[in-house]
């Protein structure tokens, strides 16, 4: 990826960092040259991996931050405000999925949390990047959403109901903040193996029905989500914006 894009001078925040999907994205942007903010809830995992980023060249910050906490998403922009004057770039990825059942048996705590951290934590987050992004005129936005916001199964039922409203948001920022330079893309992973997706790996039946449904026939992996992260990233994607594009084995088509 270093080979292909250029992320040099640009400040990048990845929230959900510590592990799977999100840091894929951290090391991918870091290997492209950007300083990188870590950030999800436990200390440290972000710890262990800029320690990483370190011995491999790389610039990062460590911010713990709940996705959920209005105060956290606050302190998560203002701490990269003040060491690096603002993100360029910045990647919604946490994201949580508290029950697992019928719909309209969801509890309602568990709806709140669902659209807490996967829906009003990157609202705010992406409001509180924009003002800086204007300033300089170019930003890049991109949500990590799920193959479940497109085709949502009703036993994920809260959790797809959030991916399918941030491919919504996604399009709203971009109308709103495209005038000012600044792109907002969404992507929507499959089945890709990390921690999230444990239950769905451990039980085999579960396991070949959602790899049953891919084009391709298998599962994905941290890496292949994070190559498209970085595309959406770069310069090399400056026409395209409020789309969401699916890294998903082609278990959903456009
Ligand atoms: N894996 C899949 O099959 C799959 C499929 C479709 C979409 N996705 C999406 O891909 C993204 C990444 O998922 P993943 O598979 O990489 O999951 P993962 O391996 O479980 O990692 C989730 C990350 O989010 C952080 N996190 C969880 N709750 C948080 C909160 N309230 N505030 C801040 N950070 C929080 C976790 O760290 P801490 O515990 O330290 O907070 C961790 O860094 C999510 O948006 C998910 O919906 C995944």
């Amino acid at each position: 990826m270093a080979a292909l894009y250029d992320l040099k001078d640009r400040v990048a925040i990845v929230t959900g960092a510590s592990r799977g999907i999100g840091r894929a994205i951290a090391i991918g942007l870091s290997a492209c040259g950007a300083k990188v903010a870590l950030s999800s809830r436990k200390e440290a995992d972000l710890k262990q991996l800029a320690e990483e980023i370190s011995a491999s060249g790389g610039e990062s910050l460590v911010v713990p931050c709940n996705m959920g906490k209005q105060e956290d998403v606050e302190r998560l922009a203002r701490t990269v405000e003040e060491k690096w004057g603002g993100a360029d770039i910045v990647v919604n990825n946490a994201a949580t999925s508290p029950y697992f059942g019928p719909f309209v048996e969801t509890p309602l705590d568990a709806w709140d949390k669902t659209m807490d951290v996967n829906l009003r934590g990157p609202f705010l987050l992406s409001s509180l990047a924009a003002p800086g992004m204007k300033e300089r005129g170019r930003g890049k936005i991109i949500n990590i959403s799920s193959n479940e916001g497109i085709d949502p199964s009703a036993e994920l039922g809260a959790y797809s109901v959030s991916k399918a409203a941030l491919i919504g948001m996604t399009k709203v920022l971009a109308k709103d903040l495209g005038p000012f330079g600044i792109q907002v893309n969404c992507v929507a992973p499959g089945l890709t193996k990390t921690d999230f997706a444990r239950a769905l790996f451990e039980d085999e039946k579960l396991y070949r029905y959602y790899v049953g449904k891919t084009a391709l026939k298998r599962h994905g992996v941290p890496e292949e989500i994070a190559a498209t992260v970085v595309f959406f990233a770069s310069d090399e994607s400056n026409f395209i914006t409020g789309q969401t594009y699916a890294v998903d084995g082609g278990e959903t088509m456009a």
